[in-house]
């Protein structure tokens, strides 16, 4: 018999609202994840963020937004912090999981569109990591900024080689005076450094 359209088996989405780049895409994050590393998985921590974190930039509670497989919050907690990583793949969050027992580190991963997620986590965060849907970064920004503790750090990767598609974030991080923001370019990819004042 003929699958009906319209069923849950033909949804991508598994009943779930799609993220904005899942609806002009028309396909899940989850499919990129599917065989083998998707693309942008570099197999281990961003090293900026490797450096900061060395340097003692960081404090209690941390947040991943679009965690992927999980190396940059491993790597992270695996220094004693507190980390939340959000990701809508539940397939990436799945080897993030099983990369966090095989290593014994402790991290909080939450599975779902990071919009609905985080709003419902409570607390303020001192440094916040961001690597989803370039296109979104103002509106993960605006969301996120409220609760960044005074001096916390916000991180935001791809700043150079996306920049075309994030004008309006980097207006506000370069523009807003209650932030004070430096950009790294160590692979030409480009990592936003933003302090809260
Ligand atoms: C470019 S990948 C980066 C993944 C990871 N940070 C890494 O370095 O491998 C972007 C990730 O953001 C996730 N993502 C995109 N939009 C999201 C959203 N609205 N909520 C949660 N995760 C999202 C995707 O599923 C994908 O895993």
């Amino acid at each position: 018999m003929p699958k009906r359209s319209g069923t849950p088996a033909d949804d991508p989405f598994a009943g779930r609202h799609p993220t904005s780049h899942e609806r002009n895409s028309g396909l899940p994050w989850d499919a990129s994840y599917h065989h083998g590393p998707a693309p942008w998985d570099i197999g281990r921590p961003q090293p900026a963020l490797v450096r900061l974190a060395s340097e003692g930039e960081f404090a209690a509670a941390v947040l991943d937004v679009g965690c992927g497989t999980g190396e940059n919050a491993l790597h992270v907690a695996s220094l004693g912090f507190s980390v939340l990583g959000v990701d809508v793949a539940e397939t990436a969050l799945a080897i993030a999981r099983e990369k966090a027992a095989e290593r014994r580190i402790q991290v909080e991963f939450v599975a779902g569109d990071a919009f609905q997620q985080i709003p419902k986590v409570p607390g303020t965060f001192d440094f916040v990591f961001l690597d989803a849907w370039k296109k979104d970064y103002k509106r993960f920004f605006d969301m996120v900024y409220p609760r960044l503790d005074k001096h916390g750090l916000f991180l935001a990767h791809n700043v150079v080689n996306k920049r075309s598609e994030m004008g309006d974030f980097l207006d506000a991080i370069q523009k807003q005076p209650s932030v004070w923001t430096t950009i790294v370019s160590p692979s030409g990819e480009g990592m936003s450094v933003t302090l809260k004042r």
